[in-house]
């Protein structure tokens, strides 16, 4: 039997199994503790600048593709480039996204950087903003680090326990009061965040949320994205250490033997077969159903240097939410700027009457959960130039 086939058998074992986590703070009983196994540890570095590198590798980023690499200047300064090798050119084809995992990379280090007692900033597009061809040969960040003796700064505390989570979620609607902590501790400073989680307006939205994943999941080149970035087994997740796998949606125990028997990530016609699309396109709705609310990044203009310090905001919202509780997952599909979106795009723009140059350039769904399965990342000594 095609190991796809059996997705149609057991796709009410896979829809209707609710996933309890048991993680314990970064770690698990098989995989030992976070830093050093899955990441990097800024230990194994002599050099600050490497050190510091390494506690921006727990960013998130675009499908896990951590689409970075490094000109080292000296032992305190790098370069930060995009590597063009990793770009997702059939969902990102205008690299928007890969330019907020840059964003969320560079606060990423900046926070992690004060743990380890080092100031770190950082200088956007100092040879300028360039054409998407241009990527990977002009340098996104200076990146500077220096001894301090300051504390660590906040929400640095939170790099090793946020998780993009993208199982059910718990308990009641998120109210404006709680997102009004979240976003005090977040300080977003370039990006507008706002807030739907009245019933009637959270269904609206999640309905076109969901929408996009169909267009993706339709969309031949959209989704076998996922499919190359997809890595099935725990030997794959290591030996690769990128992508997403169905670990990280919450899949365990007895339903993950079974997916991981049926997935085959190198079977293009298998994963693009209607069946498979539709048992996941179901899992998929059930899950993003239970979310408590959606919040919205909006930026007034839509160039590079807005998509970068989006990902700078994007991040700090995370940690925050992590640090008061709250779990969150991106929700890109209906933001993307491929053909086959375009028009679900504007019905969305149209919906939340936003004109450009304004763009949304993130959404997300909040509530409360458990902690998954932790992601990889790979070493900075690799990503070098
Ligand atoms: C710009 C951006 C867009 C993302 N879009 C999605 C998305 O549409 N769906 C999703 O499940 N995760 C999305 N993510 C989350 C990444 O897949 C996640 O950060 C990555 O797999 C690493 O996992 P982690 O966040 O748990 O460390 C996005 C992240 C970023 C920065």
């Amino acid at each position: 039997m095609e190991r796809r086939d059996l997705i149609i058998q057991t796709g009410t074992v896979l829809t209707a199994t609710v996933l309890f986590p048991a993680f314990l703070m970064g770690c698990d009983k098989s995989e030992g503790p976070l830093v050093g196994t899955r990441r990097p540890n800024p230990a194994d570095y002599s050099q600050p600048i490497l050190k510091a590198i390494s506690m921006g590798m727990n960013a998130p980023n675009p499908h896990n593709s951590q689409a970075w690499k490094f000109k080292l200047l000296s032992d305190y300064e790098a370069l930060l480039y995009v590597d063009e090798t990793r770009l997702l050119r059939a969902t990102d084809p205008l690299g928007r996204q890969i330019h907020i995992g840059c964003g969320c990379f560079l606060e990423t280090l900046r926070l992690g950087a004060s743990k380890l007692g080092y100031g770190a900033e950082y200088e956007l597009f100092p040879e300028g903003e360039y054409p998407l061809e241009e990527a990977g040969l002009k340098p996104v960040a200076l990146i500077k680090v220096a001894a301090t003796s300051t504390e660590p700064l906040p929400l640095s505390d939170s790099i090793f326990s946020r998780q993009t989570n993208r199982s059910y979620y718990e308990g009641g609607l998120i109210t404006p009061s709680e997102f009004n902590s979240i976003s005090a501790l977040t300080t977003a400073k370039h990006s507008e965040l706002s807030l739907y989680s009245e019933p009637d307006r959270l269904k609206q939205m999640l309905d076109i949320l969901y929408e996009g994943m169909v267009v993706e999941a339709k969309t031949h080149t959209a989704y076998d994205e996922s499919r190359i970035w997809f890595r099935s087994s725990q030997k794959k997740i290591e030996t690769k250490r990128d992508g997403i796998n169905l670990r990280t949606d919450g899949t365990k125990g007895l339903l993950l033997t079974i997916m991981e028997f049926i997935v085959n990530e190198e079977n293009e016609e298998s994963w693009h077969k209607s069946t498979a699309i539709s048992a996941f396109l179901k899992s998929y709705h059930k899950k993003i159903d239970t979310a408590k609310g959606i919040v919205l990044f909006k930026t007034q203009t839509n160039t590079m240097a807005d998509w970068v310090k989006t990902g700078i905001d994007y991040v700090r919202f995370q940690l925050a939410a992590d640090q008061l509780g709250f779990v969150i997952h991106p929700m890109s599909q209906v933001l993307q700027e491929y053909p086959e979106m375009t028009a679900l795009r504007s019905q969305f723009n149209d919906l939340l009457g936003v004109q450009e140059p304004s763009k949304i350039q993130m959404g997300v769904r909040i509530g409360r959960g458990k902690k998954l399965y932790y992601s990889y990342r790979r070493e900075p000594d690799g990503l070098l130039i």
